[in-house]
């Protein structure tokens, strides 16, 4: 283990927090009136994704878990600048009527597609690819999802997955088991021969897997 000169995580945190563009920071405020939400990505995550989408530039994006909208927008945005676009699939109807006006009143109705459905039959039935999938739906799925979402990847395409360092946070009581149905999605990871995958302790932790041309 190198000795690295130590820092203070908070500190380190707000100081990149402030170097984060005015736009991300307003994403907090998008519409939302709204039902009680989910937590969302958070702003590093959203700027990870907006960059990862100016750099790639893929023409079709998939996003599991819309909540309200809050990713989705981010990634609208970022994917109406480079002409792609976003099919974004949420369970609750609530929640989903919810994004569908939060992502209207953001002009982004013609760039996200909201397809209210359990994602395990919508991502079965899929006949395109995607360039960038977001996976942030229900984390018991995850590790059943990953086979079908790799295949659903173009090749170089990549994998974005939320709330990776779960199995190392302090988390309510009721949310323990997802600690342990992350560990597994992360060793699966880990041992994907298409994939390859860097980790990154931003927001409640990313992974970023990339797939492979093989
Ligand atoms: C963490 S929230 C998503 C937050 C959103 N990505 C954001 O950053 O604003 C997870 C969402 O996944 C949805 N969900 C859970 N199981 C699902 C399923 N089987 N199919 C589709 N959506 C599901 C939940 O209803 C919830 O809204």
């Amino acid at each position: 283990m190198s000795q690295r000169p130590p820092f203070d995580w908070h500190s380190a945190q707000e100081y990149l927090e402030d170097l984060l563009p005015e736009e991300i920071h307003k994403l907090e405020q998008a519409g939302h009136a709204a039902p009680p939400t989910r937590p969302t990505i958070g702003p590093w995550v959203a700027q990870l994704v907006d960059v990862l989408i100016y750099a790639l530039r893929p023409r079709r994006a998939l996003e599991i878990g819309t909540s309200t909208g809050y990713s989705a927008i981010a990634m609208g945005r970022a994917l109406q600048r480079v002409g792609g676009t976003l099919t974004t699939v949420e369970i609750d109807p609530q929640l989903a009527e919810a994004a569908r006006q939060n992502i209207s009143e953001a002009g982004l109705a013609d760039v996200i597609e909201v397809v209210i459905n359990d994602a395990n039959e919508v991502i079965a039935d899929l006949t395109e690819s995607f360039g960038l999938i977001l996976q942030d739906g229900n984390k018991d799925d995850y590790l059943k999802m990953l086979p079908r979402l790799v295949e659903l990847l173009e090749p170089q395409g990549l994998l974005v997955t939320d709330d990776v360092l779960f199995p190392v946070m302090q988390i309510p009581e009721e949310a323990k088991r997802w600690q342990y149905a992350l560990g597994l999605y992360n060793e699966a990871l880990q041992d994907h021969p298409g994939l390859q995958t860097v980790w990154l302790p931003i927001g409640d932790g990313v992974a970023v897997s990339v797939k492979l041309d093989r």
